[in-house]
């Protein structure tokens, strides 16, 4: 009995050595991911609050679309150097630079169409568009430092009864 309690703990210290830095970027890059998405989504309240004729709306739809670029090209550009060397790391990276050159396209689109050229049928499509290529994200940072787990699935059965 006290053995058993013995050998639980020495796993689980392990297993918090072994897993907590990857739990912890996993975290942050999620939240990371989210606000990305949860951004381009208040783009989207912005544009409907244009539409309807509110005041600052167009200002902040103008803001909001530097904010997204830069933000978003730093988060790609950070994640592609720091978690080059960790499973699905890179394709974070590798993802959210791929969504930061298409915000800057849709910033382009945008732009345009404010200038007379006719692409708003362009423009409210690609920005939903945008939502889901942000959720795609989020899932792969999510995914995180599990790679190489998955390859080597000896431990999956401790791992399905801690429900990770
Ligand atoms: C990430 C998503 C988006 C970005 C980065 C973006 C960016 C922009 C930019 C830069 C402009 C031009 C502002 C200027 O005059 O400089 C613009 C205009 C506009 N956008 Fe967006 N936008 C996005 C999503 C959307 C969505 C989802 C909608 C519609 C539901 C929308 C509707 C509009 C409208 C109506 C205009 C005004 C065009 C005009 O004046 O003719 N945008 N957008």
């Amino acid at each position: 009995m006290i053995a058993d309690t013995h050998d639980a703990a020495l796993h689980q210290n392990r297993s918090a050595s072994g897993r907590e830095p990857h739990d912890k970027l996993r975290r942050r890059w999620s939240v990371i991911a989210v606000l990305i998405a949860s951004a381009i989504l208040v783009q989207a309240a912005f544009a409907g609050a244009m539409l309807s004729g509110v005041d600052f709306a167009f200002a902040a739809h103008k803001a909001m679309a530097a904010l997204l670029i830069a933000s978003t090209f730093t988060a790609g550009l950070v994640a592609t150097i720091a978690l080059r060397r960790i499973p699905n790391g890179l394709k974070l990276g590798l993802m959210l630079l791929a969504l930061a050159f298409a915000i800057g396209l849709q910033t382009a689109i945008g732009k345009m169409s404010a200038n007379g050229v006719n692409l708003m049928w362009l423009h409210v499509p690609l920005g939903v568009a945008l939502v889901g290529f942000a959720m795609q994200a989020i899932s792969a940072a999510r995914k995180i430092g599990r790679g190489r787990e998955r390859a080597t699935n000896h431990d999956a059965p401790m791992r399905k009864l801690w429900s990770i």
